[in-house]
């Protein structure tokens, strides 16, 4: 089954749920964030994995909404710590209201969204309940990380991929393994549709950080530079300390020692020198060495080609996007 498929499915489920009440302020902001579209990566990825392990997608949708919720939580609260003003392509929660309206909205969603697991009997609500307690405290150890390595000149590629793994990835394979859990498939496949999704996860941040320095502004939806404004010790910088010249090395260490007030020459010399020492064809490669890697896992899973190939080209479809 294709990607918008799932997807068309997942939505008209979002859409038959009422989220306005009062009061206005705490849940018109969830609605915004709700109805603002987004790619629905990973409630897709639960609706896929349930109809590949049992057949049948229409039990998971609670667990598909419960993760897209979750993951709408996050961003609102990342964008509030990033100092985002776009979100999707228009503005960000604690623009458009202000940051404490971000925060309880935020709080709210996060309760909102385990709540859908109570649609579930008791067996499964506890794996669930467990899965999604285990993930989003390691979604919460990334964010901090993130945070902290702001601030730091010493993060190696190492510590990155780890943060990444914990801010990112998890949720994504959580999203696949939640899908297998309702679908009651063995612990096996379970697990290795959840490894599946890890190195997918890390192809995926990866991406994103590209996306945030070299997508294009008219489609990508997010301020593009926020990276570089923020410091943050992404692939893209931290792979140009250990390549580039002297020079460039100093200019892109000072650069990245405060937070500036106007950054546009800053985010001009920082992308010229990523370009000119090739880190978007390094990065690039690192995306691919990842799916790939992902790829591997489907390999060792007893299910039929036609699955195979659906999740495969889902991690095409992913490495591909420009949004
Ligand atoms: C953005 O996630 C946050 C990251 C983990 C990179 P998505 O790129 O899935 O955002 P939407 O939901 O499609 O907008
Ligand atoms: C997001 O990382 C991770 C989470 C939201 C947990 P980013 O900060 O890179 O996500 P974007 O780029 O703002 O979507
Ligand atoms: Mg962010
Ligand atoms: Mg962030
Ligand atoms: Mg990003």
């Amino acid at each position: 089954m294709d990607i918008l498929h799932y997807q068309t499915e997942f939505l008209s489920y979002l859409e038959s749920k009422k989220w306005v009440k009062e009061p206005k302020n705490l849940y018109e902001p969830i609605d915004y964030i709700l109805q603002l579209g987004g790619k629905r990566i990973r409630p897709v990825l639960t609706l896929m994995a349930a109809d590949i392990f049992s057949g049948d997608t229409k039990q998971s949708l609670p667990a598909a909404l419960a993760i897209e919720v979750f993951h709408n939580f996050t961003l609102v609260h990342d964008d509030i710590m990033d100092d985002a003003p776009l979100r999707r392509g228009k503005k960000t929660v604690h623009e458009k209201w202000d940051i404490n309206t971000g925060i309880l909205s935020g709080d709210a969603m996060l309760i909102l969204a385990y709540q859908y697991f109570e649609n579930y009997e008791p067996s499964v609500f506890q794996k669930l309940a467990q899965l999604f307690s285990k993930t989003a405290l390691e979604v919460c150890d990334g964010q901090q990380l993130d945070v902290d390595f702001e601030t730091r000149n010493d993060v190696t590629i190492a510590e990155y991929i780890e943060m990444i793994r914990l801010k990112t990835s998890v949720l994504v394979a959580a999203a696949l393994k939640m899908g297998a859990i309702v679908a009651k498939t063995n612990e096996e496949n379970a697990n290795l549709i959840y490894d599946f999704g890890l190195n997918l996860g890390l192809a995926f941040q990866l991406q994103d950080d590209y996306l945030d320095t070299f997508g294009d502004p008219k489609t990508f939806g997010k301020q593009i530079g926020g990276d570089i404004i923020e410091n943050k010790k992404t692939f893209l910088y931290l792979k140009s300390l250990e390549i580039a010249n002297n020079l460039d090395k100093s200019r892109l260490l000072e650069f990245y020692k405060e937070k500036l007030r106007d950054n546009t020459v800053k985010i001009e010399e920082v992308t010229h020198i990523f370009k000119k020492i090739e880190i978007p064809e390094l990065i690039k490669k690192e995306i691919k060495f990842y799916t790939e890697k992902a790829f591997k896992t489907l390999d060792q899973m007893s299910i039929n080609q036609n699955s195979k190939d659906d999740l495969k080209n889902f991690g095409v479809w992913l490495m591909n996007r420009s949004v």
